[in-house]
């Protein structure tokens, strides 16, 4: 697989692009990133210190359906990162890595699918090292901040790299999500409390309000822990 480390783009999930008619996986890390991209078309704060990385990957066989599996090996692979600098993450659903309720990580999945098969996915992922992260209020935290010793973002990239490329389950993915709590859901501008059952093998997440479970997608809903 090819590794290609840069210093400044724009959104490393828009430079792996060109590598796009190659048709070999490739991972792309940048040091920083001018127009960094988060979920929901938000901007993602990306300066120095932090690991930017993006990873595509080529798929032949593989039904559509089973996407989540992508998302689920990315937040696995950092959870791994996390723990081997001696800290304890848990995954927010369906894909965000928090350390004691402040954000670690961000992941931006975009996949290509076609008559029913997963054709390529990008994997994006935010993960901060040594960043300052003052300017984002105590929402969010570096491996650094959490361990209470320096890392650097070369380890902390290394690492990643190393588990990105380690095979996990879904099993794995259970292991460090967070469920049987209550949360706040926000769905179509309304809030509610619910209580999170499972997270369902499609991605879903199964809620129970007063009115009943229900199974919700991630484009349907946002969770607050
Ligand atoms: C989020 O939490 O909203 C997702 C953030 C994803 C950020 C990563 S950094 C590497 C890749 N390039 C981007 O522009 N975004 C993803």
């Amino acid at each position: 697989m090819k590794i290609e480390l840069i210093n400044e783009t724009e959104s490393t999930n828009d430079y792996i692009k060109r590598y796009l008619d190659g048709g070999e996986d490739v991972i792309v890390c940048a040091a920083r990133q001018t127009c960094g991209r988060g979920t929901k078309g938000r901007a993602f704060l990306s300066e120095a210190g932090g690991v930017y990385l993006s990873a595509l990957t080529f798929y032949k066989g593989v039904p559509a359906s089973d996407a989540f599996c992508v998302m689920t090996h990315a937040s696995v692979s950092v959870c791994r990162t996390a723990e081997a600098f001696g800290i304890s993450p848990v995954i927010k659903w369906p894909n965000d890595v928090y350390v004691k309720g402040k954000k670690l990580s961000g992941i931006l999945i975009e996949n290509c699918c076609s008559e029913g098969l997963l054709k390529y996915s990008i994997v994006g992922i935010g993960l901060n090292a040594e960043n300052d992260l003052s300017s984002l209020g105590g929402i969010a935290v570096s491996l650094s901040a959490a361990a209470g010793r320096k890392i650097s973002v070369a380890e902390a990239r290394d690492k990643l790299i190393e588990n990105y490329r380690t095979a996990d389950t879904f099993s794995d993915y259970l292991r460090y999500a967070v469920t049987q709590c209550t949360v706040r859901i926000l769905e179509n501008g309304r809030e509610y409390t619910a209580f999170i059952n499972r997270i369902l093998k499609d991605g879903r997440l199964e809620i129970q309000t007063e009115e009943g479970v229900r199974a919700l997608s991630a484009a349907e809903i946002t969770v607050r822990l």
